[in-house]
């Protein structure tokens, strides 16, 4: 499924860049990664981009717990 429209990308890229540990968990380095240095133009990705990361590092919060 297509993330952003503008620089096109996938959630598979998404799920890539979050997994690794080279690239910052923040929204503009995961863009950055994803589409190879572009910006964002439109915006209307960024939400769910955000969403994925939150939900990342839940996980990585909840797996650190156990
Ligand atoms: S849909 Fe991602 S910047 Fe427009």
């Amino acid at each position: 499924m297509y993330i952003c429209m503008c620089n096109p990308f996938t959630d598979k890229d998404l799920d890539g860049a979050l997994k690794d540990d080279s690239v910052k968990k923040k929204t503009s380095a995961i863009y950055s990664a994803c589409t190879g240095g572009e910006k964002p133009c439109c915006g209307t990705c960024i939400c769910e981009i955000k969403d994925r990361i939150d939900a990342h590092n839940e996980e990585i919060l909840v797996l650190a717990a156990e």
